[in-house]
């Protein structure tokens, strides 16, 4: 384990040699037994009911508070959940239709709450420093200095106790998420549970034959590591004893120790999220005798594809969502397939396993054409080009380390970029690690990688691309929506937290 990577030094040739490899980060190694892979059920994250319907609108009450759950067979951890649970229930929304989330903080820490992959009006987007304050205050609750030398929380929308995020929603069907996004302390805040699924369906979506009901599932993958007692293990306040990001050693899915789940011999539709903190996911389907299993991805982080791909391996980065068909179909009864990690060490090599236990009847199918609204972007030489470098960047007094975008720092009046709305750019990321680019409100399509066309797990709209060492991406990104403040940001919560954040001004 690395924990004597404490303290912040020059990066020098060693350093930049690690920085190329396949590591995304440092192992936090859990204390105490770990449970024998495959021996707990997969759970699936109940469905949020709305407290209220009104024309056009649905209203849900959220509580953020600590609950005890198991994660861990025979011990409990305490978790910071949205309704005390982790992950957070899962909003059922339409396209188009108002969804409120009238969220009260029952924690003892400020939050602050984004949907990820949301069409969001800027004041209900969760900027960081938009904060919820507890509804009971508390020592912890106080503004601290942070990283970049401002009190967290300064010129922020404020809010004490309670506040609404209102989504009107005008977008596709599609798989987002929700977490926490508070100044400095999203990567602690997440960890310890504020994660969950937010999915939007379309009449477009409607009309397909896709498995749907119980073979429609969403698959949240995310490391965590555990002291003896249950407890999440996560590096005390300072991220700096981990600035590449921390990995942890115990595989969840739905918030479960490498599940097992019992499935017919059918399609089944997974959304698959990394909701990791920096790890990421070659996966690979493996039947016994190492026979490798298909993937057919029909939709990505913004909705169905045009056309389904299939795909024998599937990378994710942290923030991505893949919507993938798995066909149990294509294995004889009694067989065990294993979802595992090729880009894993050791037991994170294995997700979670398929075991396939009857034959049902199946009317679903995947159409050759999935989605007729899906419009490719071309480029046109008329589009403003604009570049954003990721990097890590050591400061001058005290050797800090920082990461940061075209060499600065995140700061809430720099404002990178000021798009029009309604309109297309050219943006093009690079980068000195592996940074998994992030940006609010807008939705891309990636042109090239690395000067080639994009690679397989690039397809349809994105609003979160890899961007591997030293390696430049280009996406067409389009302004829809609204005016405003929103920002872009490495998705790797370690370094988004140590600053690798920036906004950009719809005009
Ligand atoms: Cu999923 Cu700005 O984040
Ligand atoms: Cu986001
Ligand atoms: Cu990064």
């Amino acid at each position: 384990m690395a924990a004597g990577a404490g303290t912040a030094v020059t990066v020098g040739a060693a350093g930049w040699s690690h920085l190329t490899g396949a590591s995304t980060g440092q192992i936090l190694a859990s204390r105490g037994p770990l449970p024998e892979p495959f021996g707990v059920p997969l759970p699936v994250p109940p469905l949020a009911r709305p407290v209220r319907s009104e024309r056009g609108a649905d209203v849900y009450d959220v509580e953020q508070r600590e609950g005890r759950v198991e994660i861990l067979p025979g011990r409990k951890t305490t978790v910071w959940g949205y309704d005390g649970i982790f992950p957070g229930p899962t909003f059922a929304a339409r396209s188009g239709r108002r969804t409120v989330l009238q969220v009260r903080n029952n924690l003892t820490v400020p939050t602050v709450t984004h949907l990820h992959g949301g069409v969001t009006p800027p004041e209900s987007d969760g900027y960081p420093t938009d904060l919820l304050l507890p509804a009971v205050r508390c020592s912890t609750g106080q503004p601290r200095q942070t990283h970049h030398g401002m009190a967290a929380g300064h010129g922020g929308r404020r809010a004490f106790g309670c506040r609404s995020y209102v989504y009107p929603l005008p977008q596709r069907a599609a798989t987002l998420w929700y977490h926490d996004h508070r100044m400095d302390f999203s990567a602690p805040q997440v960890w310890r549970g504020l994660a969950g699924f937010f999915l939007i369906g379309d009449e477009e979506e409607d009309q397909l034959p896709l498995p749907g009901g119980d073979r429609d599932i969403p698959l949240m993958l995310c490391d965590r590591s555990f002291d003896e007692d249950g407890s999440f293990r996560y590096p005390a306040h300072d991220h700096d004893a981990f600035p590449d990001g921390v990995l942890g050693d115990v595989q969840l899915v739905n918030g479960a120790p490498w599940p097992a789940l019992e499935v017919s011999a059918t399609r089944y539709r997974f959304r698959l999220l990394n909701a990791s903190h920096a790890r990421r996911y070659r996966l690979r389907l493996e039947a016994e005798g190492g026979r490798a299993g298909r993937f057919v991805q029909i939709g990505s982080d913004g909705g169905l594809l045009a056309a389904p791909r299939p795909h024998t391996t599937l990378d994710l980065a942290p923030g991505e969502r893949f919507d993938v068909v798995i066909d149990f179909a294509d294995h004889p009864i009694g067989s065990r397939i294993t979802l595992r990690n090729t880009a894993g060490e050791g037991a994170m090599r294995d997700v979670m396993r398929f075991h396939v236990v009857r034959k049902a009847r199946d009317d679903s199918r995947i159409p050759a054409r999935l989605s007729a609204s899906f419009e490719q972007l071309t480029p046109s030489s008329a589009m403003p080009v604009r570049v954003f470098d990721f990097r890590r960047t050591t400061t001058g007094d005290d050797d800090r380390q920082m990461w940061t975008i075209n060499g600065r720092p995140f700061s809430t009046d720099a404002v990178l970029a000021s798009p029009r709305l309604g309109s297309v750019e050219r943006w093009r990321f690079s980068s000195d690690f592996h940074h998994p680019v992030h940006v609010h409100l807008a939705q891309f399509q990636v042109l090239a990688r690395g000067g080639r066309p994009p690679a397989a797990a690039d397809a349809g709209w994105k609003d979160t691309v890899d961007v591997r060492p030293y390696e430049v991406v280009e996406a067409l990104v389009r302004f829809d929506g609204y005016k405003g403040r929103y920002m872009l940001h490495c998705h790797n919560l370690e370094h988004e937290d140590m600053a690798m954040m920036a906004n950009f001004q719809v005009i």
